[in-house]
């Protein structure tokens, strides 16, 4: 397994390009199943979990090709309507085709997604939905089968704002007979881009990035050229680079407006943002201790929990973090804790105090953000740190050090032999 190796002290400076959003380009992918015709997707992110949900598009029968500034995907057939374990296993967002396949041809089974590193994850609310818009489904040895001759529209509400739930219903109303509305809709900004791409196919979405969703049902869907939104997680991710370095980043690429809450806290901690309209100035100055909880948006991501757990371990005093998403989701702690960070977790709170220098030690990644978190602590710590099992990263960011390298950070992968 792959490992990297990091010399902190160095203040970044530079211009760093955002790739498309890894969320957003997900449940897009999936939806081209709703259509038969030919779809041309730009700013999709080449990274580990795009490529795990093409890999299942094409065995469900989509042909797609890479070209040099998008990528081209047509399902002209459905030839496999299965998600198997041995894909659910490996990247939980597989659930996002059953919506899709349900909607398209009547019939799915797919895996029922398991817990992961950060909680116990479950999609209740994604099954409800269905069978309020007429599915039968049943689980049989962990496989959800799913059948609907035709999907009527029906109201639905989410008890939680599950973001992956508002995407699967929608998808799923949009060739439904009748109108659907969803209330307690998640709002994230990528629920906005993909009502965004499935209206250029012809659906009927009025309110996608609002907590009440209506979607008229339509017969068919056409194929549609569209450009993936920017990655605000990766964008926030860079953000704090700047800040924990107190170096100069210009994140090219971003789109500020779906950033507000991180914006305004990466503020608070003392750094000096300048918004431009698709651009961020980052110009990392103090570090000051404060206090976060993590929401739904608009309130702070809880993919940015971890990173700026990182920032805190290095201010100017105490802080306290509070998950209130997922129910384990401190498990970059005791790896901070290994390079001298000093945190003590209660429940969904975490107690931190800056100490002054982070010191370099061989800590692992257990998940996605938690490894962006310690590439953060790297950039700071004292000597050379070590991180290893990170394809964890690789599944959520695209040529994450080569972009760090390119202004200025001391990074390497180092190729694992097992
Ligand atoms: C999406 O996951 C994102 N993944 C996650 O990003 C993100 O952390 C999360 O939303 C929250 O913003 C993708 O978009 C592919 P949820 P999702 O359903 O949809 C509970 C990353 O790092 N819930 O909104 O799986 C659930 O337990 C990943 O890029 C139910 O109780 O999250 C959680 O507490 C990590 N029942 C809360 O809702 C359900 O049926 C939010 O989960 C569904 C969810």
């Amino acid at each position: 397994m792959d490992k990297i190796l990091i010399q902190g002290g160095i203040a970044l400076a530079g211009e760093v390009h955002i790739s498309g959003a890894k969320n957003a380009a997900l449940p897009i992918l999936a939806a081209t199943l709703l259509s038969s015709e030919i779809h041309r997707l730009k700013n999709v992110p080449r990274l580990g979990d795009i490529t795990t949900l093409k890999r299942l598009l094409e065995k469900i029968g989509a042909e797609i090709s890479e070209k040099d500034d998008y990528c081209e995907i047509q399902v002209k057939h459905i030839k496999n309507n299965e998600a198997p374990y041995s894909w659910v296993k490996t990247m939980r967002a597989t659930i996002l085709v059953l919506g899709p396949l349900l909607a398209r041809c009547g019939e799915a089974h797919v895996s029922l997604p398991g817990g992961c590193a950060i909680g116990a994850r479950p999609i209740q609310l994604h099954l409800m939905g269905l069978e309020k818009m007429g599915a039968e489904i049943t689980i049989e040895h962990g496989i959800i089968h799913a059948k609907a001759a035709k999907l009527k529209g029906a109201a639905i509400y989410l008890e939680t704002p599950t973001v992956t739930g508002t995407e699967t219903l929608m998808m799923a109303a949009a060739l439904a007979e009748g109108t659907t509305t969803i209330e307690n809709a998640a709002c994230e900004p990528e629920i906005g881009d993909l009502a965004h791409f499935l209206n250029h196919c012809g659906a009927q979405i009025i309110g996608a990035g609002t907590d009440h969703i209506v979607i008229n049902g339509v017969s068919a869907l056409s194929g549609a050229s569209y450009e993936v939104m920017p990655d605000r997680i990766e964008a926030g991710t860079f953000m704090l680079a700047a800040a924990i370095t107190k170096g100069d980043l210009h994140l090219k690429n971003c789109r500020p407006a779906d950033m507000i809450s991180i914006i305004e806290k990466c503020r608070t901690t003392g750094s000096e943002i300048r918004v431009e309209k698709d651009a961020l100035r980052v110009l990392g100055k103090e570090i000051h201790a404060v206090d976060l909880k993590t929401l739904p948006y608009p309130g702070l991501p809880t993919d940015m929990q971890a990173q700026f757990m990182a920032l805190m371990s290095v201010s100017d005093g105490a802080s306290v973090i509070t998950e209130t998403i997922f129910e384990s989701r401190f498990n970059h702690c005791a790896e901070l804790r290994r390079m001298g960070a000093d945190i003590r977790v209660e429940g969904k709170h975490a107690m931190i105090k800056g100490v002054p220098r982070l010191s370099a030690a061989p800590i692992m990644a257990s998940d996605l953000r938690a490894s962006a978190s310690l590439i953060l602590a790297g950039l700071v710590a004292e000597g050379e740190t070590e991180i290893r099992r990170i394809y964890h990263l690789d599944r959520g960011y695209e040529a994450i050090e080569q972009k760090l390298t390119d202004v200025g950070a001391v990074i390497q992968r180092v190729k694992g032999k097992a």
